[in-house]
């Protein structure tokens, strides 16, 4: 595995996602597009000392087959993010240039990542793609309908990005410790799906337990941190987008993992969103505990060579976590459906 391609490179999460994987020295070639300014991004980024040589892209002239020629693993950050307003119970009128609301937001990012996963279909179908594009819920899906379309639909080889989910909740458990030099060592498996209610963070499975003393209320707290994490940082961004810094991060470790596993490396394992075709045995388990024939979900994927080797079951969940999941599965099942019929019945 040598080249890793961004579709979306110049945005928030783009640029420094971009960086982050021109200093993985497992990257030799990063390929880089975007609607805009790739060339001055990939221009900066080859100047650094790093082995992976980096070239930017535009759409005229092919850029998009040529940013995919020879396509390894493909993460896709392309689209619009929210502002303020459009998850909350109010819209903000100085938020109209952009993005007026939930359903707008949703058009444009179908619609995009419908074109780049066409690209992908036709370029690189034997690439790993891995969606950071919300709704991510929604998205996974759209990119499988595409792929379907095209014959080469691989579940194995297809990823809702979750990780950052799961970044924050090993943040947040470190801060209740006390100790933020134990968060790259927390582990939460975070489960559903990647908005909202559809988030389940289970603590109960946290690799550092929380204190003996912690209440049930500051247990819902946590969760509901770990679910609406996102609308801190947009309230606090203020207009100026959403998660991007930490998103890069996240989006980096789950590629490094990502193609870490496909060079053979054993025993990784992580949250992500996959279509349950990916293994069908670890999939019918995981419909049967969690009692509903979703085909996404996200939940522990041992990684392998070929991708998702191996889809975890939840294992014991508290009664406050079954509530959780039972709660998630009403608006996942939606959101999936509303990916599906996107391609089925474009806009
Ligand atoms: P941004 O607006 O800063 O960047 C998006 C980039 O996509 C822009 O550079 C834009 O030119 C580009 N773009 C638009 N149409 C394109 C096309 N057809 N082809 C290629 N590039 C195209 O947005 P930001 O903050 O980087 O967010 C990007 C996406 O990531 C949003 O959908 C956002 O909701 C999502 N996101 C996902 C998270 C996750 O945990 N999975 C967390 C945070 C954001």
């Amino acid at each position: 595995m040598t080249k890793a391609v961004v579709l979306g490179a110049a945005g928030g999460i783009g640029q420094p996602l971009a960086l982050l994987l021109k200093c993985n020295p497992l990257i030799k070639e990063l390929s880089l597009f975007d609607i805009v300014n790739t060339p001055g991004v990939a221009a900066d980024l080859s100047h650094i000392s790093t082995p992976a040589k980096v070239e930017g892209f535009l759409p005229p002239d092919d850029g998009l087959k040529k940013a995919l020629t020879g396509a390894d693993i493909v993460v896709i950050p392309a689209g619009v993010p929210r502002k303020p307003g459009w998850c909350g119970v109010r819209w903000h009128i100085d938020c109209l240039p952009i993005v007026k609301c939930r359903d707008d937001l949703f058009k444009i990012n179908a619609g995009i990542v419908r074109d780049l996963a066409t690209g992908i279909a036709t370029v690189a179908p034997k690439a790993f793609v891995l969606v950071i594009s919300n709704p991510v819920n929604s998205t996974v899906p759209i990119v499988a309908e595409v792929f379907k379309k095209h014959g080469v639909f691989d579940p194995k080889r297809l990823f809702g990005v979750t990780t950052l989910d799961v970044v924050r909740a090993s943040t947040f458990v470190a801060e209740i410790l006390g100790d933020l030099s134990l968060a790259p060592s927390i582990s939460v498996p975070v489960v559903g799906g990647h908005s909202g209610v559809t988030i389940v963070p289970l603590l109960s499975q946290s690799s550092h337990s929380l204190p003996k003393d912690f209440s049930e209320s500051s247990l819902d707290t946590l969760t509901k941190r770990v679910q609406f994490g996102g609308d801190e940082v947009v309230k606090a961004k203020d207009g100026a987008g959403s998660a991007t810094l930490s998103m890069a991060y996240a989006g980096a470790e789950f590629a490094t993992k990502v193609i870490k596993a496909v060079n053979g490396e054993a025993g990784i394992v992580a949250p992500s969103f996959v279509n349950l075709a990916a293994d069908k045995d670890g999939g019918d388990a995981l419909k049967k505990e969690i009692g509903k024939n979703l085909d996404y979900f996200s939940t522990l994927v041992e990684l392998g060579p070929e991708g998702v080797a191996k889809i975890r079951t939840l294992g014991k969940l508290t009664s406050f976590e079954e509530g959780l999941v039972q709660a998630a599965l009403p608006e996942l099942e939606t959101s999936i459906n509303k990916g599906v019929s996107f391609i089925e019945t474009p806009k």
